[in-house]
């Protein structure tokens, strides 16, 4: 026998004993579905992303109250626009009678309870695939419009909002998009609309399967002009004060298992909840190791979505999230 009267171990002998003692707890309140919607009828397989549908309005609201049941209440609307409606300003963004708008009504209307998150970007509507406006000079370069777009995105979260969203959530990293869409949330009566704002948004290579499945990848250049360059940690703390002190209400990290240092250092930094979004990437490596029979699927998704919780997200946005929320009833 060694002479060791402090053994760790001992905290670790049992389930019980390794419930009592876990830090970190991961349930379904603590995730948001990332959903794709079309104009179409019928619910079509997304080919990029396995496992995922391209949801009509009415699929969607029958799919919103099985969640309910599984305890995933917040829904984050993505919708995939025909081409022949994108064009240059993006003006079907801002459209009220428009898909996402339609969407929100059906599902606050059609299902008690839930809560309705929308995406504030320009991409899926902008016929550039850019998250702004965009502006060709006659030297072949382009400059995506920073103060322009912002008027763009003001209007597309009043849509939004008009409509019944819950929170809307910039995902564009414009200069000053936090502050001015509260100003105008505020200004029309809108103060109860939250924002969550897309703080730390690095430019990914892990964002492929999702612009696949939108069909908005950008037709030309890249977006490293607006999102962050993946080497930066200062100023993601940057950009968190700015939105915090924009009037944000969430801030988030994105992608999430890259950018876990990331979120520890925000959440040492704000008072505020912090998002992490798993990423369409990040979702399709489990998925394909898995498929191969290289990996357990609801393993490695549990260990990652708890890890996440540990480095300081208060929610996740995954796609795993219906999946997950029944292996954690099942535990
Ligand atoms: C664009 C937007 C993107 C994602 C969410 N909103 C893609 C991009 O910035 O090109 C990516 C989500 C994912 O990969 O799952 N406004």
């Amino acid at each position: 026998m060694m002479n060791l009267p402090i053994r760790p171990r001992r905290n670790r002998k049992s389930a019980n004993i390794r419930g009592l003692i876990r830090e970190t707890s991961l349930s379904p309140e603590h995730l948001i579905y990332p959903v794709f919607v079309h104009e179409g009828t019928g619910n079509q397989p997304i080919p990029s992303l396995p496992g995922c549908t391209r949801w009509s309005v009415k699929g969607l609201v029958e799919e919103a109250k099985r969640l309910m049941d599984l305890g995933i209440r917040t829904l984050d609307l993505f919708p995939a626009i025909p081409d022949e409606k994108k064009t240059p300003d993006a003006c079907e963004a801002c459209n009220p009678d428009g898909l996402i708008p339609r969407t929100i009504y059906a599902l606050k209307s059609e299902v008690p309870g839930i809560t309705v998150m929308t995406d504030v970007a320009l991409d899926p509507y902008n016929s550039d695939g850019h998250d702004g406006l965009v502006e060709f000079r006659s030297d072949g370069t382009m400059e995506i419009l920073n103060d322009d777009s912002v008027e763009v995105l003001c209007r597309q979260a009043l849509c939004h909002a008009d409509a019944g969203a819950d929170i809307v959530s910039p995902s564009d990293m414009m200069d000053g998009r936090v502050a001015a869409i509260r100003a105008t949330l505020d200004s029309e009566a809108l103060d109860d609309v939250s924002i969550m704002a897309y703080t730390a948004k690095y430019a990914s290579a892990l964002y492929g399967p999702f612009r696949g499945a939108l069909e908005s990848a950008p037709k030309e250049g890249d977006k490293k002009t607006y999102q962050m360059d993946p080497g930066n940690i200062r100023e993601a703390l940057r950009e968190a004060q700015l939105d915090e002190a924009e009037g944000a209400d969430i801030l988030m990290v994105k992608p999430a298992t890259l950018y876990l240092d990331v979120m520890a250092a925000m959440r040492k930094q704000v008072t505020l909840p912090i998002a992490a979004y798993h990423v369409s990437g990040e979702y399709l490596m489990i998925k394909s190791a898995a498929a191969s029979g290289w990996l357990d699927e609801r393993e490695t998704v549990l260990e990652t979505l708890i890890s996440i919780r540990r480095a300081g997200a208060d929610m996740i946005l995954t796609y795993y999230a219906p999946q997950a929320a029944e292996w954690l009833q099942q535990r």
